[in-house]
């Protein structure tokens, strides 16, 4: 018994510091995002279809499911979609993904799930510490995912920046420091561009779970029917109970 209350001990000691050692690298900002905010979503599909379907396709969601989020089918067509596909179709990108493999070394994942695999304040970081760097092949790399394939999609907006990254010794451990700065201006105040990617970041996690709003009442109709279930249950056990005593 000591031994395991020991071992309880220690892992319990140890659990904030492997917590520490696993997140590492640059610090995440929160997601603003409201899955609820039907003018985000259709402007976060816009940027999405504009600056990132040329690479990255979205196989579980259709082109009319975009209806969902408040766009008539005349809207979806117009000014969304760009391949000549039918809005019945899954979206998906207008290149063979071979070569898109040949082009960047990596295959542009396709995005459905990202907002799954990585979380909403994991893409709104990433989507927004892009930075200048000569010794990539795309010339771009990014704080929250260093040497990643990708160029930066969204620069004409949010502009070129540098980043310095200084580690310092402080006692045992080293503090790492982040300093950023601009090289030209985007087209979008840096407010503005906050904004861009926190509609692109919700429609990501929409698409991820894109009946997220509709589940909640069902989850409620569910509890609520089980718990009916359960009064009958117990009317019942009472009542083949009553002869045995
Ligand atoms: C020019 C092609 C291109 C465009 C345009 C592009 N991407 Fe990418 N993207 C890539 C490639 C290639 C990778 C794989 C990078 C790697 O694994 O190193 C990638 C990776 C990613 C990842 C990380 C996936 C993972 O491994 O978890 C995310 C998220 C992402 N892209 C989002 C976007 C969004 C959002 C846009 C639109 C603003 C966009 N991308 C536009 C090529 C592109």
């Amino acid at each position: 018994m000591k031994n395991i209350l020991a071992i309880v001990r220690t892992a319990l000691l140890l659990a904030p510091l492997l917590a520490f050692a696993s997140e590492g690298g640059y610090r995440l900002d929160r997601a603003p995002n409201d899955p609820r905010d039907l003018v985000s979503l259709q402007s976060g599909a816009r940027t999405y279809m504009n600056y990132c379907l040329g690479c990255h396709g979205m196989q579980y969601m259709r082109y009319d499911g975009l209806k969902e989020i408040g766009l008539t089918e005349a809207q979806v067509k117009d000014s969304l979609m760009f391949t000549g596909e039918k809005v019945g179709e899954p979206i998906r990108i207008a290149f063979n993904p071979k070569d898109a493999k040949a082009w960047f070394g990596v295959a542009p994942p396709d995005l459905s799930v990202i907002a799954r695999s990585r979380g909403a304040d994991w893409l709104y970081t990433y989507l927004r510490t892009f930075y200048r760097d000569p010794k990539t092949v795309t010339g771009w790399n990014n704080a929250a995912f260093p040497n990643v394939g990708m160029p930066h999609a969204l620069w004409t907006l949010q502009g070129q920046r540098a980043l310095e990254v200084e580690e310092k010794k402080e006692g045992g451990h080293t503090q790492v420091e982040y300093k950023w700065s601009e090289i030209t201006k985007g087209t979008q105040t840096a407010a503005e561009y906050d904004a861009t990617v926190r509609d692109l970041v919700n429609f990501l996690v929409y698409v991820s779970e894109p009946h997220g709003n509709s589940r909640r009442p069902i989850g409620i109709v569910v509890l609520f029917a089980l718990g009916i279930v359960f009064v009958f249950a117990l009317l019942l056990k009472k009542e083949y109970w009553k002869d045995v005593k």
